[in-house]
Parts: structure tokens; sequence; C-alpha cells
């Protein structure tokens, strides 16, 4: 099996941005509480911020967090997180089936991103609350003072105004489980005119409509249609979201997972430009693919069984080596569609389906996951190049014909270097990689790291934290004008060349 690549540094995709590697904190089973929050852990600073959890969110390489949700959002008032914590009021959170102590909100958030060297993107809550709320929340975190929300937030011992640019429109509002679910021509004007409302009070602000929960709603495509139709002009992006896993014995169509994703973004392009044209607009409607992993979603029995309980243990998912392999993927899509996904947010980013794990009793540490996003994050830098792969193919149930070697390039004009993010995604069979480097000047690989080629089903666990780590890759030369390389059956590769 051989994959021969052509790369060019003038064939630009796009710029990578830091928004491209951002996460997802909910108030969701154990995300925040027992999560990146724990007052009185061992590795706890004083304002109950876990700093092993957080030296690890470095590492991963996070641009943005999304926060508060999710589900959760669409029941949640602001405000509850807000103020003095001994004031603040225990509710009954319906999303989750728990118990919200609010001991974590707002400027607990801001203040975890300004640690952890992050953007903050917050959710307004559309489900049970509408436009005066949004306005009065931006006007809490954003306006600089001398109204009431503004001195307020500085009564509460935030002087300077957040300044948060990132604004998501509520939370997949065309799902039957979203408190508030509607259609989405009510959705599309509430949008529409919570956004207008929103810029009035600061008009720096970049908001996200809500696109479809997933690409296998029965209303995907109408929906984004419909709801770009009120609200193309007043908003900045659309979301998409998703969660991939293994059907069955279908493990063809879920090593091509990220073939569905490219299909899924695809979709949402045409369907923006679509609307675009109808309106005579130039504008590309940029998207925010504000929700994505693997997740185990069909073994989750929902939320109505579950007992009121403060932070349970929801989701917490084990990702194997097989699942790191098709995570990398699933970062090549996105890289590779970064002219049109500007905000990526892996959900989410802390024990609930998080490539960060962490108990009461233990250091925090990393699952497999974690590996291809530091990596990626680390060193896709400067642009995206359009990479020409001819390869062979095989035959899946979900996605038809997929190339067996998927490769994505990008290239640093300033240093001259480049960076292969590539997957073999035959079961037995290596793949030679076969790159021509003559538009480059010459090249040598620095590193080939890899994860995949053998024990497939393996994970890191509270037991073994370091037994997967990614593996030093041995088989490739370069002669300056061509490299070729070793993929290990099953495997996600990234090969440095300076
Ligand atoms: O990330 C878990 C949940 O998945 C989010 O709350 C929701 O937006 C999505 O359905």
């Amino acid at each position: 099996l051989t994959a021969h690549v052509s790369l060019d540094p003038s064939f630009r995709i796009a710029p990578v941005g830091r928004r491209l590697f951002g996460s997802f904190v909910e108030h969701m089973g154990r995300c925040v509480y027992g999560g990146i929050y724990e007052p009185g852990h061992a590795e706890s600073d004083a304002d109950g911020n876990r700093l092993d959890v957080l030296r690890l969110v470095r590492e991963l390489g996070v641009g943005v967090v999304r926060y508060p949700g999710g589900n959760f959002v669409s029941g949640y008032r602001w405000e509850d997180g807000v103020g003095p914590v001994q004031d603040r009021p225990r509710r009954l959170d319906l999303a989750w089936r728990s118990i919200e102590t609010n001991d974590f909100g707002l400027n607990e958030f801001v203040a975890w991103t300004r640690l952890a060297q992050l953007e903050p993107m917050l959710a307004v809550n559309l489900g049970t609350r509408g436009i005066q709320e949004a306005c009065d929340l931006l006007e809490y975190a954003n306006h600089p003072g001398g109204t009431h929300l503004s001195d307020l937030r500085r009564a509460h011992g935030a002087p300077e105004p957040h300044g948060v640019r990132l604004w998501c429109l509520g939370n997949e509002m065309d799902g039957p489980w979203q408190i508030g679910h509607t259609t989405a021509e009510d959705y599309g004007r509430l949008a529409a005119e919570t956004a207008k409302a929103m810029r009035q009070v600061d008009p720096d602000i970049e908001l996200v409509a809500c696109g479809s929960s997933n690409a296998s709603m029965p209303t995907f495509g109408a929906w984004e249609a419909t709801v770009l139709d009120h609200a193309f002009e007043h908003v900045d992006y659309l979301s998409l979201h998703a969660y991939y896993e293994q059907h069955g014995d279908d493990r063809a169509s879920f090593l091509a997972a990220s073939a569905g994703m490219d299909r899924f973004i695809d979709g949402v392009v045409a369907t923006a430009d679509h609307v675009a044209a109808k309106k005579r607009s130039r504008k590309k409607l940029m998207l925010s693919f504000d929700e994505w992993n693997l997740w185990q979603e069909s073994r989750f029995a929902g939320h109505t069984n579950l007992e009121w309980e403060r932070a349970p243990r929801l989701i917490e998912d084990t990702y194997t080596v097989q699942d790191a392999v098709v995570f990398g993927s699933l970062l090549m899509s996105l890289l590779r569609h970064s002219d049109r996904v500007a905000i990526a947010c892996l959900a989410q980013l802390v024990n609930v389906i998080g490539p960060i794990r962490a108990e009461p009793d233990r250091p925090a540490w990393a699952q497999t996951i974690f590996y291809p996003f530091a990596l990626t994050a680390r060193h896709a830098r400067g642009d995206v190049l359009r990479v020409q792969t001819a390869t062979g193919l095989y035959d899946t149930t979900e996605h038809g014909e997929v190339p067996l070697v998927d490769v994505v390039a990008t290239h640093d004009a300033e240093t001259g270097d480049v960076t292969v993010f590539a997957m073999n995604r035959h079961v037995s069979e290596p793949a030679l990689l076969d790159i021509d480097l003559r538009a480059f000047g010459d090249l040598v690989v620095a590193e080939h790291l890899y994860l995949g080629g053998d024990e497939l089903d393996a994970a890191n666990s509270i037991e073994t934290p370091e037994r997967i780590a990614p593996s030093r890759g041995g088989g490739h030369d370069t002669d300056g004008r061509r490299l070729r390389a070793s993929l290990p059956p099953v495997s996600w590769n990234m090969l440095r060349l300076v």
C-alpha cells in the first residue's frame, strides 16, 4: 500500500488559527466540580482551581473554551453563579438531572481562562430565557462600568470588563431533548433579534447561531437554511456538533469517521453559501464546530433515570489507542477545512468525554486522545496546504469509498518547516507514504511520532496513566526532494520536516 503525495507551499488553504484548538467546559458531571475546580484537593490553589488539571490544559494547547453548556445552558440563570458564594442558590439542573450548587460561575470561569491562558467563549440561554437576559449577561460581563449590571460585576470583585468576544446564541435548539426546543423559524427569528440587541450592548462581539445538533437530525440542512434566512446578516458563525462512535462491529466505517466529518462540513458550507447566493451577499459565513469528539453515546441511557446528585460521574468514557487514531483524523478534517471552520471545540475538557481525567485523591492524567490534540495544536503552524494524495480506496457502509491513507500538511513560511499528519486506515498493512518535496528547500525529518499499529484496545487508566503515549516512527528517509515513511496499520502519524 502506497500513498503518493504532492505538496506545494503556494497551494494554501488558510492559516492555522488558535481557535481551531478549542475545548468545552459544561456544568455536567465532573467537568467543573471535581474537574477544573475542586477546593481542598492537594493540587488546588486557594481559589479551588486544580493546578494539575491546568498544567495539562496548557500542555494540550487549548486556545479557547466554550462555557457553561451545552444542554445545561438552556435552563441556566447566569445570575445564580455570581456574587458571594454563600448566597448562591442550589438549583435543579434539568438537563443532566443534577444538583447545581453554583459555587463556580462566570467570574470564576473567566479567572480560570486567564490562568489557563486561553480565550473564553460564552453561551447564552435561549431555551428558558431570551433577549433581555442575554443582554443583561453581556452588560455584566463586558460593559466597563457606570450601569447597574456592570457595577455589580465590579462589586463582585472584577473591576475590569471581561471583554468576552465569542458568544453562542443558545445550544442545539433543534434537539427535542433541549429545554425550550423550538422550530427553525422561531429560533432563526430569536437568534437574529438577540444578535441585534447584543450588538447594541457591545458591537465588538462575535456571534454563533445554532446549526443542527448533528448531521443525522431529520431537519439537518433545512434547519440551517431557515435559521440563516433570518439570521445570516446578524451572526458571524453557524455551529456544528458531532460525536462519533463505532456501531456494532463496523470498524471500517469508524476508521473513516473523518470522511463523515468532511461531508458534514461541506454540507453546511454549501447551505450557508446557498443562503448567501439568495441574499446576493458576498459574505462567507464561517463555521464554529463547537462540539466534536468520540462518544459512546449509544451506551448512555440519557438522564431521565438519574438520581439528583451533585457532580455525578457522567459519560466518563475511556479512550483506546484506536480511538486516538480516529480522533487524530478528525483533527485532520478540521485542519483541511480551516478556510471555513474558524472555531472548533473538543467536547469536553475534563472527565466528561474528556482528554484529561481527574480524581479526588490523585494527580490528573491524560487519555490517549490527549496526544493527537496536543501534537496537532503545537505543530500545525503557518498555513494548511492543499494536499494531492493518490492511494488505494476501501469500501465502508457509512461513508462509501474512502482513501486508505489520509494526509494533511501545514507549512510555516517563516521557518520553512512542514508538518505532515497522516492516517493509515488499513487494518493489517503498513502504508508507504511517498511525498514529493521538490517545491521546498532541503528538509529533513526532525520527528516522526505515531499512535496505533498494535495494542489498539489499550488505554490509559488511573492505575496505568502513562501506559500509552506516542511512539517514535523508525522507517523514514529523505533525500531533500522526497520523503518516504512507513505508516503502521491503523495509525495516526505526525512527521515534522525542518
Ligand atoms: O457534550 C455533551 C452534550 O452533548 C452537550 O451538553 C450537548 O450540547 C450535546 O448534545
